[in-house]
């Protein structure tokens, strides 16, 4: 029987996430796998009311760094013990929408916590539950601002807390992306996502689950 695996995407808002792991997951049903896919933070009941409120600006309530790096990982530790890890020993292949990385870039670097503090309040919240592959969704910022603007007036949603943030904060983000991509280049492939959808799939079926090269971006 096909084992489970655990594989993981990122990407900076707007760069087509979800899309893409709606349409891999229809591919992989199609090729008889089971499948689950979850997003964070959120995915369980406690990760969504913690989605709520790191996600939604109250007035009066300031959240401090600290604060936002523990409730994210909190919401982690949840869809690890509830979801990730009984998926996986069922020997499904379990897509989450944003993971440990997302720690590292918003917190580490975007908000410029120590990234070794940040790295340990990972390691309590996954253990050793860690992804065989992520995907990067590479597009430039520029393009992240239009799809965030396109996105807030399609839903008529206000921009939530993360994505009213000034642009230099979506610098450090993709830096960040940057670095960690560069140091582990086995596990995160980088994926030009300002391609067509259908191309975006292609690139990531070409090289589920075993290596490939990044493609162009
Ligand atoms: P999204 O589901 O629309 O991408 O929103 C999640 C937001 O939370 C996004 O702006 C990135 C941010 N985030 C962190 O800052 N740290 C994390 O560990 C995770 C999982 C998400």
């Amino acid at each position: 029987m096909a084992k489970g695996m655990l594989i993981t995407f990122e990407g900076n808002e707007g760069s087509g996430k979800s899309t893409q792991i709606k349409l891999l997951t229809e591919r992989l049903q199609a090729a008889g796998r089971q499948v689950t896919s979850v997003r964070e933070p959120g995915g369980t009941g406690l990760g969504e009311l913690l989605r709520d409120i790191l996600k939604n600006q109250r007035e009066g309530v300031h959240i401090d760094p600290i604060a936002e790096l523990l409730m994210m990982n909190a919401s982690r530790a949840q869809l690890v013990q509830e979801v990730i890890r009984p998926a996986l020993k069922r020997n499904k292949i379990v897509l989450v929408d944003r993971f440990f990385d997302s720690t590292i870039v918003y917190q580490g670097h975007g908000r410029g916590l120590d990234l070794d503090l940040v790295r340990e309040v990972v390691k309590v919240a996954i253990g050793s539950t860690l992804p065989l592959q992520t995907y990067l969704l590479r597009v430039p910022l520029e393009t992240s601002e239009t799809r965030r603007a396109q996105r807030s007036i399609e839903t008529g949603h206000a921009r939530d807390r993360f994505e009213a943030s000034e642009r230099a904060f979506f610098e450090r983000i993709e830096r960040g992306y940057d670095t960690i991509a560069r140091r582990e280049p086995d596990r995160i492939r980088v994926i030009d996502a300002t391609l067509p959808i259908e191309e975006v799939h292609a690139a990531i079926w070409s090289c589920f689950p075993k290596p490939c090269k990044p493609s162009r971006g």
